[in-house]
């Protein structure tokens, strides 16, 4: 369904942004063995959409480029989880729902496509069901749903550091003309983690004398080596995307997604352009990505 279409057929809809790791540091381990991470996150004015409408039951259906991938998941899928979640904590109120996704962005990919989805679900449902939550209700249940559905509640420039709960907002980040690239080759977030070898690496230090691009040029993804080994074509992806021009190239997340930042929107939009004539069968995205000033 176009964008307009799912604005018209929807009382509420809801975005879902690509989440970009702009720079992701290991900095240990938990007892439980989740990994504590430094992490910068922004935000890309692409993603997936979300739609809600008051049903006789609860429905859910999909579309969207990826929304095949998904088709067979069993009803595991985390806006789902939100929902449910959610219902829970509102109770009464929490009438039943027709939730449509519009899943354009690739699954599986370090660009935190499942999170952002959830965390559109929990704001879009609060909307139709007129309910509020306490900011620290909603951000325990955001943790429930997974590390990464905090950050995306927020959508704006942050760093996060624990396992991603601990969010700060970074108001003078600037905004990147980005090109995502994605092999679309799934990647398991599980055995990228097993796969790493030093869990206990530098924080992450974002002291920028020479500006943004150098300090986030300075920091790392310390999940993109083990990545690496996992998918190979990330190595090859990251340099198509220097081939074309871009300034900085890095993995988002455990992969596979990588995102180039080039010198303006013209440049960004001229090499996924040139890379999707190279590769048609891979996923290259230009986008913009939110400011810190929003
Ligand atoms: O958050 P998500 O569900 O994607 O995590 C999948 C798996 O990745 C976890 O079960 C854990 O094995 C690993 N992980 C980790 N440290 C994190 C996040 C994920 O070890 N901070």
């Amino acid at each position: 369904m176009p964008e307009q279409g799912l604005a018209n057929a929807f009382g509420v809809t809801e975005e879902a942004r690509a989440k970009i790791n702009l720079a992701l540091h290991v900095t240990g381990q938990r007892p439980d063995g989740y990994h504590l991470l430094d992490m910068l996150v922004t935000f890309a004015d692409c993603g997936d959409r979300l739609g809600f409408l008051p049903a006789q039951a609860d429905t859910f259906t999909l579309s969207g480029r990826f929304g095949e991938t998904l088709a067979d998941d069993g009803g595991i899928n985390l806006a789902i989880r939100a929902r449910d979640l959610l219902r829970e904590v509102v109770g009464a109120l929490a009438f039943p729902v027709h939730i449509h996704l519009q899943k354009n962005l690739p699954v599986a990919s370090g660009i935190g496509g499942g999170s952002a989805d959830a965390a559109a679900t929990l704001r879009g449902l609060m909307r139709l069901w007129g309910t509020g939550l306490p900011i620290e209700t909603l951000a325990a249940l955001a943790l429930k749903l997974g590390a990464d559905v905090p950050m995306c509640l927020e959508s704006r420039p942050l760093i996060a550091r624990g396992i991603g709960e601990e969010i700060e907002a970074v108001p003078d980040l600037p905004s990147f003309a980005m090109v995502l690239a994605n092999p679309l080759k799934g990647v398991s977030t599980p055995e990228v983690f097993r796969r790493l070898e030093a869990k206990n690496n530098s924080p992450l230090n974002l002291s920028r004398p020479a500006g943004w691009l150098a300090a986030i040029g300075a920091a790392r993804n310390d999940l993109e080596p083990p990545a690496r080994q996992a998918v190979p074509e990330i190595t090859a992806i990251s340099a198509m995307l220097q081939a074309e021009g871009a300034l900085l190239t890095r993995m988002s997340g455990s992969g596979a997604t990588c995102f180039g930042i080039f010198a303006d929107m013209a440049a960004a939009r001229e090499a996924a352009a040139a890379l999707h004539e190279a590769r048609p069968d891979w996923y290259f995205q230009a986008t913009e990505t939110v400011s810190g000033g929003m």
